[in-house]
């Protein structure tokens, strides 16, 4: 699994196919552990994940860390995460279609080399990329999907929602995501 994800890795740092290419720092592949039991997919790096290369290092992903560690999960041990976008877009812009395009390849043969048995689909652009509903994340998050390899995939919330949502209230995003990673736990324990 290592020595595959590694190939990839390498083809994906010297990647030009979008325009991205000619404004980030750094290539932003993966964090975490390889396994085949829980993958986070985000949206796109940020400032401070294309200055060091590694995805949610800023300030959502310090609440990332912080969420996976209420329920005892920690992105050192059990999770890999990425991002559909292995680059920067400036300004932290939504991805456009043709970079999610360009993209796809990654993100694919990532997946397909994990054939992870849990994926959570964190915020809107990922929920696009990996499912075709009709309706966006505040509907399907905390629901399970049917992914390829027997996945189960849970939509949630970004954690930079949360940033901008502080309020810890029941049916609030927060607690929303309490519930969530809840069950995302009961379901990991289970495998
Ligand atoms: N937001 C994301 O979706 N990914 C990151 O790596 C950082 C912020």
């Amino acid at each position: 699994m290592e020595k595959e994800l590694e190939q990839i890795r390498q083809k994906c740092l010297n990647c030009t196919k979008c325009s991205l290419s000619k404004t980030r720092h750094n290539v932003v592949f993966s964090d975490g552990v390889p396994n085949n039991k829980l993958v986070l997919v985000g949206e796109a790096p940020g400032y401070y994940e294309d200055m060091k290369g590694i995805p949610f290092v800023g300030k959502a992903g310090q609440l990332l860390d912080k969420i996976f560690d209420c329920v005892g999960l920690s992105r050192k041990k059990d999770v890999y995460i990425m991002n559909t976008i292995k680059c920067r877009p400036p300004e932290n812009r939504n991805p456009l279609p043709e970079e999610k395009r360009a993209c796809r390849e990654y993100l694919d043969a990532q997946l397909e080399i994990l054939k992870p048995k849990i994926i959570l689909i964190c915020g809107n652009v990922a929920l696009e990329s990996l499912l075709d509903l009709p309706y966006g994340i505040t509907r399907a998050r905390g629901n399970w999907f049917e992914g390829k390899y027997n996945s189960k995939m849970m939509p949630i919330y970004h954690p930079s929602y949360l940033l901008r949502n502080n309020s810890r209230e029941k049916g609030s995003p927060k607690w929303q995501m309490w519930q969530d990673i809840k069950e995302v736990k009961r379901v990991y324990e289970s495998l």
